[in-house]
């Protein structure tokens, strides 16, 4: 079984598909790490994430230690994950590499959690589970400040919201794979759920008939 997920920035996805994943025995893939993966190579060969050939060049030249890169989480590679991701290069050197995951059930699986913004609409249009999981943007801008103090940073909320908002209009306004929601996905607004309501709201509809 694909559990497909989809939802703007920092609306608790993460949180729940690795839940999902541990509850249902499932691999878990972060589709967004690899967007972010290209975004830090491409920072660190002295480009600019605006440059469609650098970033489309280091998309093809990901490897696996690149994920475990440990600027991945900060800011700067959070603005420019969503710059390199509106390369049409980018995404197509990253559809294969994510279906082919979903496809292996990497560990011997019975299923995969797979989460991002164009996950049940271009990559696994297929999944037999779709969630858009989302949240108002101050609540979203205020989870990420919360999480961004406790690891030691001196961020203002209010500059948060303002990458929170901006990296929305950057996923929802690009010409590809535009962040929306899947036709039949299951709406799943954690403005006012904490991660368990959330949880078990995602359960029900994973176990329920549609
Ligand atoms: O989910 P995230 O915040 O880690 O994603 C970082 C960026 O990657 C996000 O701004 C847009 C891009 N992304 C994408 O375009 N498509 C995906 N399936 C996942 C992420």
């Amino acid at each position: 079984m694909i559990i497909a997920i989809d939802g703007p920035a920092a609306a608790g996805k993460g949180t729940l598909a690795k839940k999902l994943a541990e509850h249902y025995g499932f691999a878990h893939l972060d589709t967004g790490a690899l967007y972010r993966a290209v975004a830090s190579r491409v920072l660190r060969a002295g480009a600019s994430p605006d440059d469609a050939d650098a970033a489309a060049r280091e998309a093809q030249a990901l490897t696996e230690a690149d994920l475990k890169a440990e600027d991945l989480r900060s800011e700067r590679v959070s603005d420019a994950a969503s710059r390199v991701a509106t390369e049409p290069g980018v995404r197509a050197a990253l559809l294969d590499f994510q279906r082919a995951f979903a496809r292996r059930h990497p560990g011997g699986r019975s299923g995969a959690v797979v989460e991002g913004r164009d996950i049940g609409t271009v990559v696994l249009p297929d999944a037999e589970k779709k969630l858009f999981v989302t949240a108002s943007a101050e609540c979203r801008a205020e989870r990420r400040w919360k999480e961004l103090v406790s690891s030691g940073s001196a961020i203002r909320l209010e500059e948060v919201l303002k990458s929170v908002v901006e990296r929305d209009r950057r996923d929802q306004e690009r010409a590809q794979s535009s962040l929306r929601m899947a036709e039949g996905a299951f709406l799943l607004d954690t403005t006012k759920l904490d991660i368990d309501e959330a949880f078990t709201a995602a359960k029900a509809y994973i176990s329920g008939p549609n």
